[in-house]
């Protein structure tokens, strides 16, 4: 399978519009790059269920903080190509800034997604999920019509995006992938490139934790959600290298925690270890 790659607007559009005129389905991986097993599963998924599959690599200024690590994020074009290759993927997108925000970042237009923008990631990362629901809106602008497939590891942008496609009517089909981890239970994350030895084998505990709330609620009964809570956090807190920033119980639907957990639930989690602030969860059934 060989991949063409696209440093224009102009020219990925083309290659997408062209796929769909002779009745091609096209299927779209949005990534920022430095990309692992977790990004290559959505990618072989892509190529299984379309006939061309098209991804992009930008690490979009937007949805970074001041104080975070825009400057600092991995990259590596040219490990990224060979993943994307080997993984199916037959168009590449990989725009310089210059070329997504000609007039510079922030743009005067912004797609602002409310409610389910507002706890979690979006309480701790003010603007966080504006960039991402912007950029993913002007990816979908350029990709056209398409599935476009998203992990379930940042489960929270997954609903941001699916409600920005359903209220903007835009022709997408969002499809959600599971989580793809370590043998050990760490989420793969391209962030995880930050840790030393001694937080890289710390940072399991999320995944610690997350299986410590499913299986209150799953086998121990536990209904009340701040009871959840308080058994996340604690094997969180028992970690010294880790430094939670939230544990929390939601409702699937609403992002909002329940009064008594009935049903599916789903557990979240993040914190700090060292440089690196990553995030994870798990679903739950009662
Ligand atoms: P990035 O963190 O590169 O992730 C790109 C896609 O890969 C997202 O849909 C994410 O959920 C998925 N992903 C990451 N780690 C995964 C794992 N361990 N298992 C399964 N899927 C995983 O998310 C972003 O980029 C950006 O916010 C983006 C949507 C591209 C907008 O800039």
């Amino acid at each position: 399978m060989s991949l063409t790659a696209h440093t224009t607007i102009a020219s990925f559009r083309g290659a997408l519009d062209a796929a769909r005129c002779v009745g091609q389905r096209v299927g779209l991986v949005p990534t920022m790059g430095y990309l692992h097993d977790g990004h290559a599963s959505l990618f072989r998924r892509a190529a299984e269920e379309c006939d061309v599959a098209a991804a992009t690599v930008f690490v979009n200024p937007l949805q970074f903080g001041p104080s975070e690590d825009y400057e600092s994020y991995p990259r590596d074009l040219d490990t990224d190509s060979a993943t994307a290759r080997t993984a199916g993927i037959a168009h590449l997108f990989t725009p310089p800034v210059e070329e997504m925000y000609p007039d510079g970042a922030p743009m005067p237009t912004a797609v602002s997604v409310a409610g389910v923008s507002e706890s979690m990631e979006g309480a701790t990362r003010a603007g966080h999920f504006d960039g991402v629901a912007t950029v993913v809106a002007k990816l979908f602008a350029i990709a056209g019509a398409c599935r476009a497939y998203f992990g379930e590891k940042d489960y929270q942008q997954l609903a941001v995006i699916r409600r920005m496609t359903r209220d903007l009517s835009l022709p997408v089909e969002v499809i959600a992938c599971p989580t793809v981890r370590e043998a050990d239970g760490l989420a793969m994350s391209s962030r995880n490139s930050y840790l030393s030895v001694e937080e890289r084998t710390a940072a399991s505990v999320l995944f610690r934790a997350l299986e410590t709330g499913r299986n209150a609620i799953e086998h121990e009964a536990v209904r009340d959600p701040d009871k959840v809570r308080r058994l996340i956090a604690g094997v969180i807190d028992a970690e010294p290298l880790a430094d939670l920033d939230y544990a929390e119980v939601v409702d699937p639907q609403t992002f909002r925690p329940p009064t008594s957990i009935a049903g599916e639930v789903r557990l979240l989690v993040a914190a700090r270890l060292g440089p690196a602030r990553l995030i994870d969860n798990m679903g739950a059934t009662a």
